[in-house]
């Protein structure tokens, strides 16, 4: 009876050990992302992002004046980032409705507002740099994409990369597929690169706006304990003297 439970704690350890490892390894296959807080990178992504993903999607956890943590000032957001009447503490949120939506994409495009932390930096600059043209009788938009075969989106960005297509290739008995390079874009491969870095990075700020505070406030404590443990140690000896 003893050995049986051995047994079977042991192989809920290794089912423990290795859900974690599959987690990873499920992830290990897209390049890793440049995401940046410098912020030239949060401005140019915010710009990129104001104009080209806000037309479907929302992001309605930030406001337009947040904008300021990354180094805007409120004329340049109201001058430059606010196209439909919106005010700098207005909401980023959609004007398109959600049942046209589902009707033109068959889905409605999600709130953008934390998907860095729901899917992660290195899917979306692979999903963002991932779409190819396919025949419109295959999909209604004309597009697919590598990281998200059917994707009801569209290639948003298509006039900055250009078109690619892809390939099956086939190795091993897996099925994989090679993108062509893209053509007829407004930038080269590494600017198109950089410039959906930028996007990715200001979605990773978006997801917690915070965080570069949050960091500050944590050296702050770890230095105030060091200095406190000084001084309760210097006043621990100083109890102690007189009785030993
Ligand atoms: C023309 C409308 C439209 C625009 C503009 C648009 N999207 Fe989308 N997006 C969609 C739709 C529709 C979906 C849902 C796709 C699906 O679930 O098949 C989607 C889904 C997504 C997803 C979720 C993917 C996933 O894995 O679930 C991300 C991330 C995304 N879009 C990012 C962007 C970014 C960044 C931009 C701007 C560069 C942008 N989108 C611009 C329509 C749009």
């Amino acid at each position: 009876m003893k050995t049986r439970v051995i047994k079977f704690l042991k192989r809920l350890s290794i089912v423990a050990l290795a859900v974690p490892a599959l987690a990873l390894a499920s992830e290990a296959h897209f390049e890793a992302a440049p995401v940046s807080t410098d912020p030239s990178s949060l401005q140019n992504g915010a710009k990129l992002f104001i104009n080209y993903c806000l037309n479907c999607h929302g992001a309605s956890m930030v406001r337009y004046n947040q904008l300021q943590k990354i180094g805007l000032d409120e004329k340049t957001i109201a001058e430059n980032l606010l196209f439909t009447g919106e005010k700098v503490g207005d909401m980023m949120t959609v004007s398109l409705n959600r049942e046209d939506a589902e009707a033109w994409f068959g889905t409605a495009p999600p709130d953008l507002s934390v998907i860095a932390r729901a899917k992660g930096a290195d899917y979306l600059y692979a999903y963002l740099r991932g779409f190819y043209k396919v025949k419109t009788e295959a999909r209604a938009t004309g597009w697919n994409n590598v990281a998200f075969p059917s994707v009801g989106m569209p290639h948003v960005l298509w006039d900055l990369q250009g078109v690619q297509t892809a390939t099956e290739t086939e190795e091993h008995g897996v099925k994989t597929l090679k993108l062509s390079d893209a053509k007829g874009g407004a930038l080269s491969v590494a600017d198109y690169d950089k410039a959906v870095g930028d996007i990715v990075s200001f979605m990773v700020w978006m997801a917690e706006p915070n965080a570069g505070t949050r960091k500050t406030i944590g050296i702050f404590v770890l230095i105030f304990l060091a200095v406190f443990y000084v001084f309760t140690h210097k006043l621990g000896k100083n109890y102690w003297k007189d009785i030993h």
